[in-house]
């Protein structure tokens, strides 16, 4: 894989217009747009096909979550839209996690397609030890313990990579082997303000740690000149 085709780029952006803007300006020098709640509810589905039809991959970021059959149906609704990623929440069990990888299988077969990349998302970084204890009343186990046990829970449903922090690209690599594909956010070049994030990764280590792809917004989007940030990553990670 090409470095450029390892970056992520975070749409997180309201309107259409500005979304396209930024499609057009760097698909060049990234390899894959990401369309979160923010944009896809704010432009609406449509937002997908016309990032695809400029030639932009598309990572539909809507973390579904609900009962098999619905989230299955979801995952035909986003494959049909030629999604190259699209992502699910582990919480939602085996089956869950099951019944969208083959329905959305099952549909990129019959449209003679690629199937998308569906990516669990385990713990959310946002969520401390305290909170998984005292809100959720996890309290026996470590978060990376959770995140490792779950990343094999959605290996073995059928599901082909996660969504996970810098911090959990060793022990899922070392859980899930080398096929399995992982994805991080909270990345920062040195050169890039942290903006909100806390726990950050360089791209080079992300890299080196056995990511495959990286999630990255600000660094690049509110970069004076974008399409000469995101250069400097592919540098990075071509050096
Ligand atoms: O601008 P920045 O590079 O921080 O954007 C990171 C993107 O990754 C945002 O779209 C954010 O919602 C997403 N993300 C994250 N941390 C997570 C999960 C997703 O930053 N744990």
């Amino acid at each position: 894989m090409q470095a450029k085709d390892r970056i992520v780029l975070a749409l997180d952006v309201d309107t259409r217009e500005e979304a396209i803007a930024l499609v057009k300006q760097l698909t060049g020098y990234v390899g894959v747009f990401k369309i979160g709640m923010q944009l896809f509810n704010s432009a609406g589905p449509n937002i997908v096909h016309q990032v695809h039809d400029l030639g932009g991959k598309v990572f539909v970021d809507l973390k579904l979550h609900d009962i098999p059959n619905t989230v299955g149906s979801a995952g035909k609704v986003l494959t049909r839209m030629n999604s190259f990623m699209f992502n699910v929440h582990a919480a939602g069990g085996r089956e869950m996690m099951r019944k969208a990888a083959q329905d959305s299988s099952a549909e990129a077969l019959k449209m003679g397609i690629d199937a998308p990349l569906i990516l669990a998302v385990t713990v959310l970084t946002s969520i401390s030890e305290k909170e998984l204890a005292e809100e959720m009343f996890v309290s026996d186990m470590k978060v990376e313990d959770l995140v490792v046990k779950w990343a094999l829970m959605a290996q073995e449903s059928g599901l082909g990579g996660v969504v996970c922090s810098p911090q959990e690209i060793v022990p899922i690599r070392q859980a899930c082997g080398p096929d399995f594909k992982i994805v991080t956010p909270g990345i920062r070049p040195l050169w890039s303000a942290a903006n909100d994030q806390k726990r950050i990764t360089t791209p080079r280590q992300a890299l080196d740690q056995g990511a495959d792809y990286m999630v990255i917004g600000r660094p690049i989007v509110q970069a004076k000149n974008p399409c000469e940030a995101a250069q400097m990553i592919i540098d990075e990670l071509e050096a």
